[in-house]
C-alpha cells in the first residue's frame, strides 16, 4: 500500500508549480472520445488514475500515448463494449464512459466505479440526467446499463450539486437532438474547462460557471488541442503545508480567484498571503488560529480542501469547528491523527478540534487520498520521524507530492 517516512520539524521554503487538473483531466479524457479525430490534451497530470484511464481507453479501441504531460486520444478505432471492469473499478471518474458511450453508440455498460472510501456515492442524479434525455437505465450484475434509440435535449434539474453528474450530463447531451438545461449545475472552474475543450471540439455549451448551463446539441465533434488549469486541490493542499509548517512558498501556475475560500481561510488562521497573477507566495503565522470550516460546492469552501485543513487546525490556538456536508465518512485522518496527540471529537458531520502545541510523531495510515496526503502534512511538524501508510491513495490524485515537498525543504523518503 505505499509508506513513507517523513521527518518532523521542518519549515518549507522555496518555490513550487502546481499540476494539472485531475477533475479536467479524468472528465477531459472520456470526452475525447467523442471526437471524429484526435485530441491533444496538454498539462495532463501523471497521476495513477491517469494512466488507469489511458489504458481503459485502449482496450476500448481509442490509439493513447501519454508522455511529457501530452495525451494524445484517437478515438478512431472505438468500438461498443464494456470496458474492462478490473480497470473500471480503480477509478471513479470511470463512469464517465456512460455519458459518453451512450452519446457515440446508443449504449453503455460500465461496472459500478470505485474510488475513494468518503461515504456513500450515490449515481441516481446521473441516472435521472440519462433518462430525462430517453434512455433507459438499469443496473445488473454490479454493472450500469444505458441505452437509448436517440437521445433528446431536456430540462434536468439536479436534486443535489454534483460535480460527476453535471460532467455526466453534459458529455451524454452534447450530441443529443436539440437543447438540454442543467439547472443546480456545479459551478466549479472543472466544468468551464471541460466546457471549453468541448467548445474546441465543435460542442455548443453556455453558461458554465453559473448554476444553469445550456447545451445546444449538434451532430458530430472534431478533434482539438485543449491546456488543462491547474489543480485547485493540489494548490490548496500547498498553501495550507506551507502555513502548517510556518513556511515561505511561492506557488506558482496558478490562478488565484480559484483558490479565493483557501485563500481567505487561511489568512484567518493568521497565514499572510500575497496574490500574483498567477502565482501566490503563502507565509505561514509562527502558529495558527483556530478557525470554523464549513464544506460547500464551488465557491464554497471545497471538501478536498478540508482534510489537509482540519489537519491543520490539530495544532492551531483555540478549538476549531469543521463541518463536512458533502462526505458523511471525511474524517478518518482526524481518528488516526490521534495517534500524533491531535484532539478531535466527530459529532456526526462536525468535528470540534482542541488544537495541540506540538503532534507528537507515529505510525499512521492514510485511507484515502486526501487523508494520506494529510498525515503526510502532519508529520512535517511533528517531534520527529514519522511513518505513514497509505501513499498509493495520494498517487491517485496528486503527481508526486512527497518529491514536491522535498524540493521545498521536507525530508520524505518513500519505501
Ligand atoms: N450525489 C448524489 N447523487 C449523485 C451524485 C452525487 O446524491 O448522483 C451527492 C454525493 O453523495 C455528494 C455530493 O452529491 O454528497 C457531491 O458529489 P459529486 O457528484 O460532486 O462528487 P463526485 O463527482 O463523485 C468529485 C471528485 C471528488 C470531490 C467531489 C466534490 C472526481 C473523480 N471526484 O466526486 O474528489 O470530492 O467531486 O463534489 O472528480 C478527491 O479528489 O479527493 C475526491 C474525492
Amino acid at each position: 500500500m505505499g509508506s513513507a517516512f517523513v521527518r518532523g520539524g521542518v519549515r518549507l521554503g522555496g518555490e513550487v508549480s502546481a499540476n494539472g487538473s485531475k477533475y479536467v483531466a479524468l472528465s477531459a479524457l472520456p470526452a475525447a472520445l467523442l471526437a471524429n479525430g484526435p485530441v491533444i490534451i496538454e498539462n495532463l497530470p501523471d497521476l495513477s488514475d491517469v494512466r488507469v484511464f489511458c489504458e481503459i481507453l485502449r482496450k476500448l479501441g481509442a490509439t493513447v500515448t501519454f508522455e511529457g504531460g501530452i495525451a494524445t486520444i484517437d478515438p478512431t478505432g472505438l468500438k461498443p463494449g464494456i470496458a474492462d471492469p478490473s480497470l473500471v473499478k480503480k477509478l471513479r471518474a470511470s463512469y464517465y464512459l456512460l455519458g459518453v458511450l451512450l452519446a457515440r453508440f446508443g449504449e453503455a455498460e460500465v461496472a459500478l466505479p470505485g474510488g475513494d472510501d468518503i461515504g456513500p456515492r450515490p449515481i441516481d442524479q446521473h441516472l435521472k440526467g440519462f433518462r430525462a434525455l430517453g434512455a433507459e437505465t438499469s443496473i445488473e450484475h454490479g454493472n450500469i446499463k444505458v441505452y437509448a434509440e436517440k437521445l433528446n435535449g431536456a430540462s434536468i434539474y439536479l436534486d443535489v450539486v454534483s460535480l460527476g453528474a453535471t460532467v455526466n450530463i453534459m458529455l451524454a447531451a452534447v450530441l443529443a437532438e436539440g437543447q438540454t438545461t442543467i439547472v443546480n449545475a456545479d459551478r466549479g472552474p472543472w466544468i468551464i474547462d471541460l466546457a471549453n475543450m468541448l467548445n474546441a471540439m465543435g460542442a455548443r455549451i453556455f453558461g458554465t460557471g453559473t448554476e444553469t448551463i445550456r447545451i445546444q446539441g449538434v451532430k458530430e465533434l472534431h478533434g482539438c488541442r485543449h491546456y488543462i488549469i491547474p489543480d485547485q486541490s493540489e494548490a490548496a493542499t500547498l498553501m495550507i503545508a506551507t502555513a502548517f509548517t510556518g513556511g515561505n512558498v511561492l506557488l506558482k501556475n496558478i490562478i488565484p480567484t480559484h483558490l479565493d475560500a483557501i485563500t481567505a481561510k487561511l489568512r484567518e488562521t493568521g497565514a499572510v498571503i500575497v496574490i500574483h497573477e498567477d502565482s501566490v507566495r503563502v507565509i505561514g503565522p509562527s502558529r495558527p488560529s483556530a478557525v470554523n470550516v464549513k464544506t460547500l460546492p464551488y465557491p464554497g469552501f471545497f471538501t478536498d480542501f478540508q482534510a489537509p485543513m482540519s489537519t491543520m487546525l490539530t495544532v492551531a490556538e483555540g478549538t476549531s469547528i469543521v463541518t463536512e456536508t458533502i462526505w458523511e465518512e471525511r474524517f478518518k485522518h482526524l481518528e488516526e491523527l490521534t495517534k500524533m496527540g491531535a484532539k478531535a471529537r466527530i459529532e456526526g458531520r462536525s468535528v470540534f478540534i482542541e488544537g495541540v502545541r506540538q503532534l507528537s510523531c507515529a505510525e499512521v495510515t492514510g485511507t484515502d487520498l486526501r487523508a494520506s496526503a494529510s498525515l503526510m502534512l502532519a508529520g512535517l511538524v511533528a517531534d520527529g520521524d514519522s511513518l505513514v501508510h497509505g501513499i498509493d491513495h495520494m498517487d491517485r490524485g496528486y503527481e508526486r507530492l512527497d518529491l514536491k515537498l522535498n524540493s521545498l525543504g521536507a525530508d520524505i523518503k518513500r519505501l
